[in-house]
């Protein structure tokens, strides 16, 4: 990024609240989860794209000199840029057709089963020229950023050949060079078998492990890799072959577990110690303590069970009160959670899954920052820290999960540059 304020510095002053997520270095588990370091009246002050200091008002307009640049937040709430750890925002065209069929009663399983679902945008997307899939997902990152989120988890995941899972995480690569929006680039070729393998599908497991997995750690394009295990997608023992082979390679371990059926995921994911268990939303109560035995992090997904006009959330409280260090996020796909906005998911998490706006906050900063290894430079307002920080366009941090549908930035900072507003 280019960078006019770099050697500048920046202050931002008179704020109702600086929901800083200050604390411990570590993601925030039990009550810890409803602490937000809450700065009344207050203001930061950022030099060269890193915050100097948080703390009241008067003392950081003392700071200020004829170099700063004054930004007046008028009452309103100062707060990280959110950290959605789970998205899959590089793909070609839409499932409006799909999305019709599923508002007149057929399933999300059902399509899927007649070689809808992903299946339809993994051809969209490997009918697509890198430049133009380019062109298609950067119209997303301004969805990411207006409604202020920072930084993305990204997946690969609609090409399923060693070529297209390559083109998507370029994509990935290029949208990270060249827009405000950070993303933290995931390999997710185990997604689904194509249809080319389903007559032989521990070949495309071979293929995975024996030519993408290497490719892609040789080329660095990503930093987790996934699997979506599944009952008819990939079964536990592939999903484990999968994972350690990806270990091996380095990358970070995540996993789709347990989201349509009680398969086996939070289980695996515990066995494996994966940084991340996804989606969770059937997984029961011997799961949620095999995660918190061996430390997982669920990331819950409330935008996919909306979409695909469920009520099986996932049991949130339950997790939280068994000390895990819950992450939520939008999901983003053309499928099952075509949205971007972390404020929906707040909304979501406090209305069905009983979690306060405090929680849920603290679930999309401080705590998904965790999860991407990230947490040392994003995910609260903490001297040292990268400035990536949104002014919502309300008084208290609590409208923003109570307001809903509405977009509530008004301005969004990514390397203490204004990227929206
Ligand atoms: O997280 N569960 C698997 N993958 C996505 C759905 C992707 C799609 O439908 O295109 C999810 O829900
Ligand atoms: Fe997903």
């Amino acid at each position: 990024m280019s960078s006019e304020n770099k050697d500048k510095t920046l202050a931002v002053v008179n704020c109702s609240q600086v929901v800083t997520l200050a604390g411990p270095a570590r993601p925030r588990t039990g009550p810890e989860l409803r602490e937000l370091s809450i700065v009344a009246n207050g203001g930061m002050l950022v030099r060269e794209g890193r915050i100097e200091k948080v703390g009241p008002s008067d003392e950081i307009e003392t700071l200020i000199d004829a170099d700063t640049t004054v930004v007046d937040a008028r009452g309103q709430v100062l707060m990280p840029g959110f950290v959605d750890a789970h998205t899959h925002p590089v793909f070609s065209g839409t499932r409006v057709e799909e999305f019709e069929e599923r508002s007149k009663g057929a399933t999300y399983q059902e399509i899927a089963a007649r070689g809808g679902g992903i299946q339809s945008t993994v051809n969209a997307t490997r009918a697509t020229y890198e430049e133009v899939l380019a062109y298609e997902s950067w119209r997303y990152s301004e969805w990411f950023l207006r409604s202020g989120t920072t930084t993305i988890e990204a997946k690969s995941g609609y090409g399923l050949s060693l070529e297209d899972e390559l083109k998507i995480l370029r994509v990935i690569k290029r949208l990270d060079e060249s827009t405000p929006l950070r993303y933290v680039p995931t390999f997710l070729g185990a997604h689904s078998v194509p249809p080319e393998y389903h007559a032989r599908r521990e070949q495309y497991v071979s293929l995975i492990i024996d030519e993408m997995l290497p490719a892609v750690a040789q080329a660095k394009l990503a930093e987790f890799c996934d699997v979506f295990c599944e009952d008819k997608v990939f079964t536990t023992d592939e999903a484990w072959e999968i994972l350690s082979a990806a270990r091996c390679h380095g990358f970070g371990l995540r996993i789709h577990a347990d989201q349509l059926s009680l398969s086996g995921g939070a289980q695996l994911a515990a066995e494996l110690g994966t940084v991340t268990a996804d989606h969770l939303e059937h997984t029961d109560a011997a799961g949620i303590a095999a995660l918190k035995q061996a430390n997982v992090q669920p990331v819950l997904l409330p935008g996919s069970v909306y979409a695909l006009g469920s009520a099986h959330y996932p049991a949130a409280r339950e997790m939280i009160d068994a000390g895990l260090a819950v992450v939520l996020a939008t999901d983003f796909n053309p499928g099952s959670s075509p949205t971007p906005s972390i404020p929906m998911i707040l909304s979501l998490a406090a209305t069905h899954m009983k979690m306060t706006p405090a929680e849920a906050i603290t679930a999309t900063t401080i705590n998904a920052a965790y999860s991407l290894n990230r947490g040392h430079e994003l995910g609260s307002l903490e001297a040292g820290k990268l400035a990536d920080f949104v002014i919502h366009a309300c008084h208290d941090y609590r409208e923003l999960a109570y307001f809903f549908g509405i977009e509530h930035p008004a301005a969004v900072y990514s390397r203490g540059e204004l990227s929206h507003g």
